[in-house]
């Protein structure tokens, strides 16, 4: 219950709700003026209980109280001296079950309010990488790097959700938080960086252990540093310790060193993937530990990869999952990672994301054919781990290109998909779950006959079966901010996207695909298209939040054999 009394004088405002003894309050606060201390109290049921007092008016400042007693609690202090970014609250013994209970935030971090999305979206603040992704405690997991005071990238946090389905989430407390001398000033010169965790036996059951890269801009003699901390209680972070502290030496890389990615090898022991850079272009980095805790003892095997095409600078958020039983040698391992800067000049696409397949021994990998992960390029620092019979994944719904320090930039994840080896190429389909979003048939006749169809929302699913392979169509949206469609013909499968400024749009072009069994998701903010299963994935951000309002498509006679639309819930 979330309330905001109208007391006198106007500017004392509070924040009240009916929490349980042993309820955790997290809040953001600074002082809006240099010259006045900002003083916010806490009371339960009428008795106070907590004073809280910072002078700091540069950044938010972090607080955590755990209140002695159940009842009314009274969060109450002085707008004009006190400004608050976030306040959620939650109790630790059900909050894997029940997420946060998010009491306050201010109109500047607020998250889109979206009346029908189904993609993963952060409840306030910027999100981008997927990071610590994984099932631990029977839970899926799903760490991100979030910025809680804003939706722009500055300082990094680790975000926290879970979810039993891969598709409801529900928000867990902030989990890592950046070192405090990045805390006091939002000058985005750091924090705790993209990275990944594995199941560990613990004492009383499995535990998390994750890894991530520290940046501290212009600390020497390393920027970036990998850091690992334990997690007992799918919650919380215990102290971070340097596992890494330096870049490995000889090899002329730049500064840039992180991203630690770490799974398990053919051989059983834990493998550490790191991005990084030299004047070549990206180079993928690999360590191993025989410590099952993965705790200690991590040694440098050499670079694992390289890539120098496109014009890119680092290799980022680099990940490496098995396409099949992981103890059978003929199974094909797949690395993928972010390419920085690259840029296509066939399409005008940046920041693309590749898939490279071959063979790892646990020290060596040998590559045998590269793919492209997404036709579309927003997918970015795509991160999978094996989850029962196979690899499940899921990538930031953007990519740095469109990313400005000046503009609010809210972003979802992409829905989670599945990576399958079919023997010549990687395939990357959605879940299977994902056909239980389907509320209710729209049409199945309509768009087929060339009739403009209109949605009930913008949560749409169309599955279009095609006569041929490679039948040519048009499909358009109509969408209040962009021009959108999709279109298979003779060069390919392209989605069709132009933001009406002017401006020369990329092509999001999957050059040569000929697809005959499409699967189009619509949501506020994306279109994602799964195209015979998977074999051409792509995914692209629309600015804005509005939604697509109907689609016409457009097809000689014979060669869409069906067109089937689903209005989508979650
Ligand atoms: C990729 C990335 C990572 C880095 C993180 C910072 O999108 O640049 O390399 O760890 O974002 O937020």
């Amino acid at each position: 219950m979330i309330s905001q009394a109208i007391t006198t004088p106007p500017e004392f405002e509070t924040i009240d709700a009916e929490l349980g003894a042993g309820s955790v309050i997290h809040l953001w606060l600074k002082a809006r003026r240099p010259d006045r201390t900002a003083t916010l109290s806490l009371r339960i049921d009428g008795a106070n209980v907590a004073d809280i007092v910072t002078g700091r008016t540069e950044e938010f400042e972090f607080h955590e109280i755990t209140l002695p007693a159940g009842g009314r609690a009274e969060l109450g202090y002085n707008g004009s001296d006190v400004a608050i970014s976030v306040v959620y609250a939650f109790d630790p013994a059900r909050v894997l079950e029940e997420g946060i209970q998010l009491l306050r935030h201010a109109k500047e971090n607020a998250s889109p309010a979206l009346a029908s999305g189904y993609h993963f979206r952060p409840p306030f603040g910027w999100m981008n990488d997927p990071n610590g992704f994984g099932r631990f405690g029977g839970r899926v997991h799903l760490f991100y790097q979030h910025y809680p005071h804003s939706p722009r990238w500055n300082t990094m946090h680790w975000g926290h959700a879970v979810s039993k389905d891969y598709l409801r989430w529900k928000h867990l407390p902030i989990f890592l938080f950046p070192a405090s001398e990045l805390s006091e000033r939002a000058d985005g010169r750091g924090g705790a960086f993209s990275g990944s965790a594995i199941p560990v036996a613990g004492r009383d059951g499995e535990e998390i252990r994750v890894f991530f890269t520290e940046q501290m801009r212009d600390r020497k003699p390393e920027e970036q540093i990998q850091l690992s901390a334990l997690c007992r209680d799918e919650l919380s972070a215990e102290t971070a310790a340097i596992i890494l502290p330096a870049r490995p030496e000889g090899l002329d890389l730049t500064q840039d060193f992180r991203d630690p990615y770490v799974f398990k090898g053919p051989d059983g022991l834990w493998k550490m993937l790191l991005g990084s850079r030299d004047k070549a272009g990206g180079v993928v980095l690999l360590y191993e530990t025989s410590d099952p805790q993965g705790a200690d003892g991590w040694t440098f095997l050499g670079p694992l990869h390289r890539e120098d095409r496109y014009g890119m600078t680092a290799a980022e958020c680099p990940c490496m999952v098995p396409l099949g039983p992981v103890d059978e040698d003929q199974t094909r391992w797949a690395l993928i990672f972010g390419l920085l800067t690259s840029r296509d000049p066939a399409t005008g696409r940046r920041n693309m994301t590749s898939i490279t397949v071959g063979r790892f021994d646990g020290r060596h990998f040998l590559p045998e054919l590269e793919q492209e992960l997404d036709f579309g390029s927003d997918a970015y620092a795509f991160q999978a781990f094996v989850d029962g019979d196979g690899p499940v994944g899921l990538a930031w719904l953007a990519n740095w290109t469109d990313v400005s320090k000046k503009e609010d930039f809210p972003t979802a994840m992409t829905l989670p998909r599945r990576l399958l080896w079919n023997g010549e190429a990687v395939l990357t389909p959605p879940v299977e779950g994902i056909e239980g979003l389907r509320k209710s048939l729209l049409d199945s006749r309509r768009l087929a006959s060339g009739d403009r169809l209109e949605f009930e929302n913008g949560a749409i699913e169309i599955e279009l079966d095609l006569s041929a392979a490679g039948g040519s169509f048009e499909l358009y949206f109509d969408h209040a901010e962009v021009d959108l469609g999709l279109r298979l013909g003779t060069d390919g499968l392209e989605i069709l996207f132009d933001r009406r400024d002017g401006k020369a749009s990329p092509r999001y072009l999957a050059a040569g695909a000929r697809p005959s069994h499409l699967r189009i998701f619509l949501d506020a903010g994306s279109i994602e298209v799964f195209a015979d299963s998977g074999r051409w994935t792509g995914t692209k951000r629309l600015p804005g939040c509005a939604e697509a309002r109907a689609a016409r498509l457009s097809a000689a006679e014979g060669v869409v054999l069906s067109a089937r639309v689903w209005q989508l819930e979650l």
